[in-house]
């Protein structure tokens, strides 16, 4: 057995209640013990265990967070979008429509260039602490192309997304219902292999809330779980279709009614919130404080695409979380870990409670509340994941 002690911890955020009574569970001046990349341990400085311990990491005071569970991004595409930011941050609107030239990209692209072009995109959000990732197709929206998406996205993540229900693409603009076959059927077939999470983007220029029931359903008779894309673009049925389905997350969420409000209180359905796409589509921020206000989970995420939100920057959504949504610094941060923990049906990552994987960041600041105080410095000094030094 391989044990670490990491010590002279100035601040531990573990998530753990039991430390401190809040959701943070903080530790002022601590330390927490590895064993096989798992915590074994986590307490104060003058109570660590001493003996057995083969390595001992000094934290030089600083602070150390769970690792970022990233529980929404697309990383497999080719190409950018920067000429369509730009016209955006001149006046225009966000569409869907944009999402076909990626198709078009990602299409022509050879599986070594998605491939690497995804590479460095996991290596970014590594290296700005985030150290559990999902990762969507919806960029190839042919059975080759999903598939090759996902066969991908496996090689990087555990948590693979089929969204073969991303737009019905122009070459079934004709007939839709067709498009919805063929995800349901032979799409679905091809994507099974390497595929965990199904999800369908249910939204004006998108699928309709029926269709998204339809393919949703099919995906989980095929033994995948569902989440979904629901109310980014306007109101609509997404939010009650999702707690109807029992979906572990519904996503964007960025305009939502009373009754959207009460169904998913009364349901264990986390509202993902994406700032980065209301950032980077110049759109009105949700605001958190009538999910939390109704006891719903929250979960933030970067939603990293070329369309909407190219960010793999997690600090980055928190500081804005922070700074627009009404998030506490406390929330925000929760959300980033425990949140999409949660939103991915995880117990594992997310958190520094015993048992949990190694997955942490020492930040080079006193408190995690630099974390959106001080935005877009890089505070993010060493990253681990299951107990080996990534960073
Ligand atoms: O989550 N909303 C749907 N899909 C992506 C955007 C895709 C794109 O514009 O390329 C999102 O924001
Ligand atoms: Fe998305």
């Amino acid at each position: 057995m391989t044990s670490t002690l990491v010590h002279n911890i100035g601040q531990l955020v573990t998530n753990d209640p039991e430390h401190d009574g809040t959701k943070l569970g903080l530790i002022e001046r601590a330390s927490f013990l590895i064993e096989d990349g798992v915590i074994a341990w986590a307490g104060p400085d003058d109570q660590a265990p001493i003996h057995h311990i083969k390595k001992k990491i000094d934290a030089q005071g600083k602070t150390i967070i769970p690792g970022f569970v990233d529980s929404h991004t697309h990383m497999i595409f080719a190409g950018d979008r920067s000429k369509e930011f730009r016209a955006r941050m001149l006046g225009e609107s966000y569409t869907s429509g944009g999402i076909a030239l990626t198709v078009e990209k990602t299409r022509a692209a050879s599986d070594e260039a998605l491939r690497s072009n995804a590479k460095s995109l996991f290596v970014e959000a590594h290296a700005s602490g985030t150290t559990t990732i999902e990762c969507k197709s919806g960029y190839g929206l042919t059975v080759e192309d999903e598939r090759r998406s996902l066969e991908i996205a496996r090689g990087f993540t555990e948590e693979t997304t089929f969204l073969g229900a991303h737009v019905v693409p122009v070459e079934y603009k004709k007939n839709p219902k067709d498009y919805v076959d063929l995800v349901c059927g032979p799409m679905l077939e091809a994507a099974l292999p390497f595929s965990k999470w199904i999800d369908v983007f249910c939204d004006k220029g998108a699928f309709s809330a029926e269709d998204a029931r339809t393919i949703l359903k099919a995906g989980m008779a095929r033994g995948l779980l569902p989440r979904l894309h629901a109310n980014q673009i306007q109101e609509g049925q997404g939010v009650r279709l999702g707690v109807e389905l029992g979906v572990a997350s519904v996503d964007h969420v960025s305009h939502v009614s009373e009754k959207d409000i009460e169904a998913l209180s009364t349901s264990s359905t986390v509202a993902t919130l994406l700032p980065g796409a209301e950032f980077s589509t110049l759109s009105k921020y949700p605001d958190v404080r009538p999910l939390l206000e109704a006891s719903i989970k929250v979960a933030l995420a970067s939603d990293c695409n070329p369309g909407s939100s190219y960010t793999t920057n997690m600090p980055f959504v928190i500081a804005i979380a922070v700074r627009e949504m009404h998030f506490s610094p406390e929330q925000a941060l929760w959300s980033a870990t425990m949140g999409g923990a949660k939103a991915l049906l995880r117990d594992d990552v997310g958190h520094l409670g015993e048992g949990a994987r190694a997955d942490f960041s020492i930040l080079s600041a006193d408190s995690y509340i630099h974390l959106a105080y001080r935005p877009g410095v890089n505070l993010v000094e060493q990253v681990w994941r299951d107990g080996l030094k990534i960073k």
